[in-house]
């Protein structure tokens, strides 16, 4: 089952050649980083994130992080997240809907670059889920949205390599002065400001003018509204918090194009790209007819087209399919921490150095970058035995116990990093991931249009598919589509 991986790029970076950069897949050294603010995102990631998303959780460090975190949290938790299952299978089903429509007009069987579908269902859902704002991306019935636009323009295209980024990768300080395409996201997000602050304010009032007889003095548990924004200004709000951790408007603002940014893909200096846990699942699909049979049985097997939160996560084989996507195909494939403090780094086994010397630590000096890498863990034979390169969802029937050593916010994998800066979202993806596979797999079959060789992953942290035969492209993932007709 499943005898191939789609190919990595090779990782280039924008370490500066004189800076020493230690890159290690052992998981107690990764814990060792990840879960301590003392090592730090390296400056030049931080200016060029601040750039798109302000003063957001994605940029802050330390106490103030911490503080940014507490109040956001609770609006990302379990029971939140479960309130907003209407909205990720309502817009599964608009999707399903628009390609049903595609496939009749291309005449029973059609070629779709499924990027594009999956791209704007994304778009949707964070633009409801997170502040009850309709996007239209999949459907705009021909009216113009501005703030649609906006983000399109923002996040959505992987830019070119040009010239100015090559430089930048080796010059960080030159990404402060843009070129056309940092014009744009400039342009872009005043649109978003201007939108992004009237919603805040009119939030702000729905929330007092519902509590009016209350004033200020509100409790958590009895406010109304059930987006990410409004949970947020009512966490701001709640008269049981220390003055002091108050998020100013701007503060509060700068969280939005966060999550927009964030279920698009995690930031970097060099690309703007939508996150690709949901087309890897597909492709997966694809190189395994034999499990999405098995997985479109299951689903099938469900009395309704609109589960709930709680009979989704109840179908097995799905979670076996969504945890095996998120190991073998992570978005997101490493991430990088600059130390901020000297440090002596314990690891998993003695290592020999260059001078032949058996050692049992790693000695860090401040400003010496560690690029943890993802993927390399996810895929390593040590922890996961010799099939670790397969996709075979049934592994997670009884995964291997040397997983538990994974620092993780989720399964014992860092498809969502670990530590204080994991992911806050990712109980919001992995119930849209849910929600999608399981109202495509019932109404299609998905076969790939073309050579499962000449996909590989696009991109530099996140990667996504693209195809080597028509690099210039950028990211896209060609599949033929047709009905499911129940036999
Ligand atoms: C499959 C989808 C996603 C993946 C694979 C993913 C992965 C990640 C990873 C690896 C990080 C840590 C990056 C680092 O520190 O180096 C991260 C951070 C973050 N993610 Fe996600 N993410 C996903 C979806 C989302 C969504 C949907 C949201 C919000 C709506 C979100 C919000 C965030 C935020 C706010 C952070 C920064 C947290 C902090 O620094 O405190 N993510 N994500």
């Amino acid at each position: 089952m499943g005898q191939r991986v789609r190919k990595q790029h090779p990782v280039s970076l924008a370490v500066q050649p004189q800076t020493p950069c230690l890159w290690t897949a052992d998981p107690q050294v990764i814990r060792h980083v990840l879960c301590s603010y003392n090592y730090v995102k390296p400056w030049e990631v931080s200016i060029s994130a601040a750039r798109v998303v302000g003063d957001s959780v994605l940029v802050a460090e330390g106490e103030k992080h911490r503080g940014q975190r507490s109040i956001l949290n609770p609006a990302f938790g379990a029971i939140q997240i479960k309130e907003l299952a209407h909205i990720f299978v309502q817009k599964s089903l608009e999707l399903r809907d628009v390609w049903v429509e595609e496939i009749a007009s291309q005449g029973g069987t059609a070629r779709l670059n499924v990027l594009d579908g999956l791209k704007k269902t994304t778009l949707d859902v964070i633009g409801l889920a997170g502040f009850d704002y309709p996007l239209e991306a999949l459907n705009s019935k021909g009216k113009p949205n501005e703030l649609n636009e906006a983000f399109t323009r923002i996040f959505t295209k992987t830019p070119p390599l040009s010239l100015h980024r090559i430089l930048v990768s080796i010059f960080p300080f030159l990404d402060l002065f843009p070129d056309e395409r940092n014009r744009r996201v400039q342009e872009a997000n005043v649109v978003m400001r201007r939108i992004g602050l009237k919603l805040i304010q009119d939030k702000k009032a729905a929330i007092l003018r519902e509590l009016g007889n209350k004033g200020g003095n509100i409790d958590k548990k009895d406010l109304p509204g059930r987006d990410l924004l409004t949970l947020l200004i009512k966490a701001n709000m709640a008269k049981d918090l220390p003055e002091n951790q108050r998020l100013s408007d701007e503060e509060v603002l700068a969280q939005i194009p966060t999550w927009v940014h964030e279920s698009f893909t995690w930031t970097s200096v060099f690309e703007l790209t939508h996150h690709a846990c949901r087309p890897w699942c597909l492709f997966a699909l694809t190189q395994n007819p034999a499990v999405q049979q098995k997985l479109r049985e299951e689903l099938l097997a469900v009395p309704t087209e609109s589960p709930t939160m709680d009979e989704l996560a109840a179908l097995s084989y799905l979670d076996w399919v969504v945890r095996e996507t998120l190991r073998v195909h992570a978005p997101v494939t490493w991430t990088m921490r600059s130390a901020g403090i000297e440090d002596v780094i314990p690891v998993s086994e003695p290592y020999v150095d260059r001078y032949g010397k058996t050692q049992h630590e790693i000695r860090i000096a401040p400003g010496n970058r560690i690029i943890t890498s993802f993927l390399a863990v996810h895929h390593s034979k040590a922890i996961w035995g010799e099939d670790a390169l397969e996709f075979k969802p049934e592994r997670w029937e009884s995964p291997p116990e040397k997983i538990s050593e994974i620092p993780s916010v989720w399964s014992h994998m860092l498809t969502f990093s670990a530590g204080p800066h994991g992911c806050i979202g990712y109980r919001l993806s992995l119930a849209e991931l849910r929600a999608l596979i399981f109202t495509l797999v019932r109404a299609f079959e998905f076969e790939l249009a073309g050579s499962p060789d000449d996909v590989i992953g696009v991109g530099m942290f996140t990667q996504r598919p693209g195809l080597q035969s028509e690099i210039a492209k950028g990211a896209q993932l060609p599949l033929i589509v047709r009905p499911y007709v129940r036999a």
